[in-house]
């Protein structure tokens, strides 16, 4: 029998916290869903008392998620705790997660405290969060760096308290393999009530050893495994989740690991953080990269034409990539794009057939041959327009050239409005965002970041542009596709207006709600 290895996905929290501009509401509910799709036992979904709009989203996660486990963060303060418990208490199973730091340098020069404060602290969070749920988790933060004796007590102290999974954080990413496995190897060793909870591991990837470090931590008995899709969050990130579940999965045969994740939901959960948190994914990087299952050179090649295993341990299926072996043109038919899709992992629930098939006619009349990466972008941009429609890009004329001056015509909907605006600009893309903010007379947007890719592959691509934009001292990402890059980027536009345009309607909310006294 294998032993289970709890997934714990920390994408929406210390994932997110490291981002450039904060994600939406309905951003972080499009990734909690697929996380719960994926099959990871606990979401991490945000650190409520940090800001009204992380309460609300940590609430909606907590309201739509029905199979995983939803969890908050808190440090080890009573009013970060009821914040958790408050914004947690819709949820159909919840966790509230609490943590202070345990190392020398932490307690002595962050906290000023001394140890023994910092025990009663831990101890006193950990009793006012069982109020709230029997689902209690206590993190030693710094933990690699702690000091041993110490580190037992705590972990002691706080299952005693009643936490029912302990953190063992590695928060600088310091330690490696050998000496993280000692550190739990020697609370399994001198804890005598460990037996009385989960012991959980979160690593940081300073040194690119947190999965490694993950990986030894489960084979001297953790079983949790806090981590984040592409290995996203502080600095250099955490444990990257495809990595450490494709490991278990990969080489149960030696480890004797399970978890629950579904590896064929691994590809299309990657792509859609990457896109959302705006954070492309480096083409070698390991399972999700664009090269993860390519091969280049001649020898590779002829090997595995004659047998796949020659040079791939694991498939690109099981990690949901599939080869595609039908031309998708304009003279494919509904139940083409439907098979396709099939293959590619979606229900006929998740996108609308109709409105997909009509956008890929458009697309295909404009490149020939559509591929599953424009597809899937497809589908990407139909759900984040039903999701955020108070803008929208009903027309759009640019024009430059060598020696004129670049103009741009747009017609923005604006609610039930439409508005029509012309202007001129230092190139296309600045006369068409000029003619945005005529048309819809926001002023005060800083554009901090334009970036281009390219999709897909060679002249056949699309291009992307990724937006970062502050406005009200705060930023947020826009992305748009397109074959043509002026209208790419006025999309990516139109779609931080739509996120501005919610955070302004959350915040007149909760004005409101202040107003009323709620
Ligand atoms: O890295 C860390 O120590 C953390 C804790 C809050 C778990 O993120
Ligand atoms: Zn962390």
């Amino acid at each position: 029998m294998n032993d289970r290895v709890l997934i714990f996905d920390t994408t929406l929290r210390d994932g997110e916290q490291a981002l450039p501009a904060s994600l939406t509401i309905k951003e972080k509910l499009q990734i909690a869903l697929a996380l719960e799709r994926l099959g990871v036992d606990i979401i991490e979904a945000g650190f409520p008392v940090s800001s009204p709009g992380d309460f609300k989203s940590v609430q909606e996660i907590a309201r739509q998620i029905k199979n995983a486990t939803v969890c908050g963060l808190s440090r080890a303060m009573a009013k970060d705790i009821d914040a958790c418990g408050e914004a947690l208490k819709v949820a159909e199973h919840f966790r509230i997660h609490t943590f202070i730091a345990t190392s020398d340098i932490h307690v002595n020069t962050k906290l000023r405290k001394s140890q023994d404060e910092v025990l009663d602290m831990a101890v006193a969070a950990v009793k006012h969060a069982r109020r709230y749920t029997d689902d209690v988790e206590f993190s030693c933060e710094d933990a690699g760096r702690s000091n041993i004796d110490y580190l037992c007590r705590m972990v002691e102290s706080a299952i005693t308290a009643g936490a029912t999974t302990v953190n063992i954080p590695d928060t600088v990413g310091y330690t490696i393999p050998t000496e993280f496995g000692s550190i739990i190897q020697t609370l399994f060793n001198r804890v005598p009530n460990i037996d009385k909870a989960i012991i959980s591991v979160h690593c940081h990837n300073d040194l690119g050893l947190a999965v490694a470090n993950s990986l030894t931590a489960v084979q001297h008995g953790a079983r949790q495994i806090e981590c984040t899709i592409n290995g996203l969050g502080e600095r250099a990130g955490n444990c990257s989740l495809e990595e450490v579940a494709m490991i278990l999965q990969t080489r149960q045969g030696l480890l004797g690991f399970e978890t629950g994740i579904i590896s064929s939901e691994i590809s299309r959960t990657s792509k859609l953080v990457s896109q959302l948190c705006n954070m492309p994914v480096q083409a070698n990087k390991a399972i999700v990269g664009a090269n993860a299952f390519s091969h280049s050179s001649g020898i590779h090649q002829d090997g595995v034409l004659k047998g796949q295993n020659t040079y791939e341990i694991m498939t690109p299926e099981s990690v949901g990539i599939n080869k595609n072996n039908l031309n998708l043109t304009s003279r494919s038919g509904r139940h083409v794009i439907k098979h396709r899709m099939q293959e590619l992992g979606y229900k006929v629930e998740d996108y609308d057939l109709e409105s997909l098939y009509t956008n890929f006619l458009q697309l295909a009349d404009k490149k020939g041959q559509v591929f599953d990466y424009d597809l899937e972008a497809l589908v990407f941009f139909d759900q984040q327009k039903h999701q955020q429609a108070h803008y929208a890009l009903e027309y759009l004329h640019a024009n430059s050239g060598k020696n004129i001056i670049p103009s741009a015509t747009v017609k923005i909907q604006i609610g039930n409005e439409q508005k029509t605006a012309t202007a001129i600009g230092n190139g296309p893309v600045d006369a068409a965002y000029n003619a945005i903010i005529e048309a819809t007379g926001i002023h005060g947007l800083d554009i901090v970041d334009f970036k281009l890719d390219s999709k897909g592959e060679g002249a056949d691509a699309l291009a992307q542009v990724s937006v970062v934009v502050e406005y009200n001292g705060r930023r947020f990402n826009g992305i748009g596709l397109a074959t043509d890059i002026v209208e790419s980027g006025v999309k990516a536009l139109i779609y931080v207006l739509n996120n501005t345009h919610m955070a302004d309607q959350i915040d007149q909310h909760k004005q409101q709600q202040k107003i009323v006294g709620i």
